[in-house]
Order: structure tokens, then sequence, then C-alpha cells
């Protein structure tokens, strides 16, 4: 079993068993609190807490309650994230981490409130962890910006209006960043602070990130086009019927897995350049970098 897997298997658990005690704890109305598990326990390659909780790791520090309740708050809403681009008005798809998406199961409204209600609920557990006061805080802001109309909201949004146009690359840079890299540099960010690392470090962790974040989506645009349903667990082949922009509408397949490659390359050269601080063990991390590979 390489380290990795043995990492996952056990650090995943942890944050999984927090997100839905805390569900369960936090949410009296049964068919919301139904729908909120039922996409919490869908399943999903958990990308998100298992950066953030490498990060730590890599700083040769313990993973406390308060990591993996700040990993649980990020899955909450990554998972929210998941409902509401499912839904009719956006994305408009019925599977969704294998099952059908929440809306199929509990109808649009029920569906819109889940993701109200895991927004809200990771907030709510964010600001209750086991974290030292002034780390507490900074956490939370820094989650609301990624998570919203600085980060993933706003991607969505510019990426819902890009919907049937030609945009640049810089453009479609932007809406990546924002829509899928936000909450990829929050993790690895929260894993630096979570570890007490200085300024520098973070910045350096933060541009890992940003091209990690890149790559992901670079990377779910080319798996539309590339993989299948059986695979992925969600309907391939989507983006090119909604007309959306993607790196391969873009740039070609071959262009697009430049582009990942490119991407890829630069997060391991800085990864490599915090490797040579003894506090900092990048093998893990670099095992994760390879999760993000076609
Ligand atoms: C899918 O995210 C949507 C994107 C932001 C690319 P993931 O590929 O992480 O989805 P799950 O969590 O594994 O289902
Ligand atoms: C979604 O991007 C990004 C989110 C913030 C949820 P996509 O729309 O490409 O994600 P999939 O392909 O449906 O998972
Ligand atoms: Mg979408
Ligand atoms: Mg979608
Ligand atoms: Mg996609």
């Amino acid at each position: 079993m390489s380290e990795l897997t043995r990492f996952q298997a056990k650090e995943i658990q942890q944050t999984e068993a927090e997100m839905v005690r805390f569900i369960r704890e936090q949410t009296n109305d049964q068919t919301l609190q139904e729908s909120m598990l039922y996409s919490i326990n869908a399943g999903g390659k958990r990308i998100r807490p298992l950066l953030l909780l490498a990060t730590i790791a890599s700083f040769k520090k313990e993973i406390s309650l308060g990591g993996y309740q700040t990993a649980a708050a990020l899955e909450m809403i990554h998972t929210y994230s998941l409902i509401h681009d499912d839904l009719p008005a956006m994305d408009n798809d019925d599977l969704r981490r294998g099952k059908p998406t929440n809306h199929k199961i509990f109808g649009e409204a029920m569906a819109i409130l889940a993701g109200d209600g895991l927004l809200t609920t990771a907030f709510e557990l964010l600001s209750m962890a086991e974290i030292e006061p002034t780390e507490k805080v900074l956490l939370l802001q820094l989650l609301a910006k990624a998570s919203g109309t600085h980060g993933m909201v706003a991607g969505q949004a510019a990426d819902m209006q890009a919907e049937g146009k030609q945009v640049s690359i810089e453009d479609l840079m932007a809406i990546h960043q924002r829509k899928t890299g936000a909450l990829i540099r929050f993790a690895m960010v929260a894993g630096g602070i979570l570890a007490n690392q200085s300024e520098a470090t973070l910045t350096q962790l933060d541009q890992v990130a940003k091209h990690l974040g890149l790559a992901f989506q670079i990377r779910d645009d080319l798996l539309d086009v590339l993989s299948t349903t059986e695979v992925l667990g969600k309907e391939t082949n989507r983006d090119e019927f909604l007309e959306k922009s993607t790196y391969p509408g873009l740039l070609g397949v071959a262009g697009a897995k430049q582009a990942l490659l490119d991407e890829l390359t630069a997060a391991e050269t800085i990864l490599n350049e915090l490797a040579s601080f003894p506090t900092f063990d990048a093998r893990l991390l670099k095992e994760v970098c390879g999760l993000f590979y076609l």
C-alpha cells in the first residue's frame, strides 16, 4: 500500500465522520437531512480534504480535530456546489458520483435547500471548530472568499455567462481559477495555516495550489471528452452539448493536455523549492499531484 493510500484511508474516513456527525446533529428536518447526507455519502474523490490534510502532514505535524473539521467544512461546500451545479437551471445533469443527482431524488426545491444547508452548516462547523481563535477567523474569512463572490460563485456565474460564446484563453483561465481553483487554493493555504507556517510559506503553497486548481479543471474538461460515464460517475460529453467554454474546446484535446502538463510541472517545481526546507517533506503532496494527471 502506498503512503497515499494509507493516508487516504485513515484521514478521509475521519473527515467523512465529522461531516456526517455535524449534519446529523445540526439538521432536524428529516428530509433536508436525508437530502444533504445523500450527496455527502454518495462518495467523490475527496481531493480537497486530501490536499488540506496532506499539506498539514507534509510539515510533519499531527492532524488535530480542527484539521478534520476544516477539511469537512471544505468538502461540504464543494458538495453543495455540485448539487447546485447539477440543477436544471445550471448544467441540468442527472448523474453525479455514480448516482442520480440530488434534485432527481429529492426534487429541485429540496436540492436547492440541501445546498443552502451544506453551505451554511459548513461555516457553522468551522466557527465551532477546535482551532485557536485568530487562526479560525482567518480560515473563516479565507473560506468565505474562496467559496463566494471572489471565488467559486463568481466562477460559476462567469461559466454560465460564457456558454455559447468564444472566450479568450485568459478569460477561460479566470473562470476556471475561480470556479474550481479557489477552493483548491483554500485547501493548501488552510493546511499551511493549521501547520503554523509563515506568510512566505503560505504564499508558496498558494502558488502550488493555483497551478493545481487550474490543472484540476482542465483535467475535468478533458475527462468530459475522453472518459466514460461509468468511470466518472457523471454523464460525459456534456460540455459540448451545453456549449461550455472549456480547454479542449478552445485549445483542442492535444493543446488542453499540454496545458494540463504545464500547470502540473509548474506546481511540482514550486513543491521542489519548498522541499529544500528541512521542516517540509514533499513526498505525500507529490503523490497527491500524481492524481491530477490524466
Ligand atoms: C467536480 O469536482 C467539479 C469540479 C470542480 C471539477 P470533483 O472532480 O472533485 O468531484 P467529486 O468530489 O470527486 O465528485
Ligand atoms: C463545476 O464545473 C465547478 C463547480 C464549482 C461545481 P463543472 O460543471 O465542469 O463540473 P462537473 O463536470 O459538472 O463535475
Ligand atoms: Mg458547471
Ligand atoms: Mg457541471
Ligand atoms: Mg466538468
